[in-house]
């Protein structure tokens, strides 16, 4: 088992908490028992999830004297809403939970997502703790504290910041996720070698075989340089006033299109794929990378088996669905843009010919 620290402390030890990353750290409960100000737990998981790990964490949890208390969603990022979220907090009152009772996320992004914002907001803030599941999810969306769900006119557009207090990832959960879902994560550990690691984008490359197979090590070196990345963002950067919006590479162009052709059917990761290859078309538009990066971008999105075009909305829609992305500031869109392979920023000077034209030549191809 591996151990990263998200330091967010001004004084040592406040709301820094642990990643704890490892073979079978889903059935150590022992990690978590500092964090359980109470006998019970509320666990938040899903129709697909739950029947695979619920019982191992729940019974690993009761024979530590814990007792928990399930909340099971339905399964699918068409489900992370605001009716789904009101599930969890019937739930919740049903079972009087109180604000000392700790909300535990089993599962990938949406049910960390979900559970998280009604652990930000149930009587003010309860206690939370992320089991991540899914690649996605275990490099990513459960570090850092970012909690919402998606509104029909966009994506995570309402939400909170709410830091765990400890993140458990079992890369043996892995072994049980379906291949298009461990593509869909492979796409944000990429993210991290684009915005800022370019040594790491080597190893991914070189790797790509390896990472596809599942191979253990391979898995789990990517997983700890992913979170280390990530950490050092989210330190410097908690709420996002500065370079954690780097985080968001693709994210505007993949929001639109997630939300474009309905929740649900591009995964988050796979929009994020074809999304950062906009954002390096336009990059290359704007004189900052030449062809040759955009041409090793997208065949490692290639190699790992992501897709590397946007489907073409068409420029209208997708300006609309970028209006409401959260970068936007005074009206003016802000996108993540790449001025290296491995050094990333925000620029808002993007001229709307330049914009339209990125849409219209690199929506199309396939
Ligand atoms: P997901 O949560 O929908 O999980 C993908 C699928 O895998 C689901 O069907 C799920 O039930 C299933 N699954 C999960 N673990 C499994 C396992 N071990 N074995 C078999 N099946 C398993 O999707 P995701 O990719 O994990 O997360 C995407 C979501 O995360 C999006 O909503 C995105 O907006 C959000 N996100 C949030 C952040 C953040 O910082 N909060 C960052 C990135 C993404
Ligand atoms: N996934 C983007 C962030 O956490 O900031």
């Amino acid at each position: 088992m591996k151990t990263i620290t998200v330091s967010l402390a001004r004084v040592p030890g406040e709301r820094s908490y642990p990643i704890h990353i490892g073979e079978g750290v889903l059935s150590r409960p022992g990690l978590m028992l500092e964090y359980l100000p109470q006998k019970r737990v509320v666990i938040v998981s899903n129709t697909t999830v739950a029947p695979l790990y619920l019982e191992k964490l729940g019974s690993a949890l009761e024979s530590h004297g814990v007792a928990p208390v399930p909340i099971i969603l339905p399964d699918g990022e068409e489900y992370k809403n605001w009716q789904t979220l009101n599930l969890i907090f019937d739930a919740l009152l049903t079972h009087r939970c109180e604000r000392s009772t700790p909300i535990i996320a089993l599962g990938g992004g949406v049910v960390g997502d979900l559970a998280g914002f009604a652990a930000a907001t149930y009587l003010r803030g309860v206690p939370f703790i992320q089991v991540p599941t899914t690649l996605l999810a275990q490099v990513d969306s459960s570090v850092g504290g970012k909690t919402g769900i998606n509104h029909p006119l966009g994506k995570n557009m309402i939400g909170a910041f709410y830091q765990p207090r400890v993140v458990l990832a079992d890369t043996e959960a892995l072994d049980t996720l379906p291949e298009r879902q461990l593509r869909a994560g492979i796409a944000e550990i990429i993210k991290y070698g684009l915005i800022r690691d370019p040594i790491f984008l080597e190893w991914i490359e070189s790797n790509m075989p390896a990472l596809l197979a599942r191979d253990a090590g391979i898995l789990m070196q990517a997983i700890q340089r992913s979170c280390m990345n990530k950490a050092e963002v989210v330190e410097a950067d908690e709420r996002e006033s500065g370079v954690r919006a780097l985080l968001n590479l693709g994210h505007t162009f993949g929001h639109a299109i997630e939300n474009g052709m309905g929740y649900g059917v591009w995964l988050h990761g796979e929009a994020v794929a074809a999304g950062t290859v906009l954002a390096a078309e336009l990059s290359r538009r704007m004189g900052m990378i030449t062809q040759a990066d955009v041409e090793r971008i997208v065949n490692l999105y290639r190699q790992a088996g992501l897709p590397v075009a946007a489907p073409n909305l068409g420029t209208a829609k997708y300006l609309r669905l970028m209006g409401l992305d959260k970068k936007v500031e005074g009206g003016k869109l802000r996108f993540v843009l790449l001025e290296c392979i491995g050094g990333a920023v925000v620029r808002s000077d993007v001229p709307a010919d330049i914009l339209a034209e990125t849409l219209m030549e690199c929506t199309a191809y396939a």
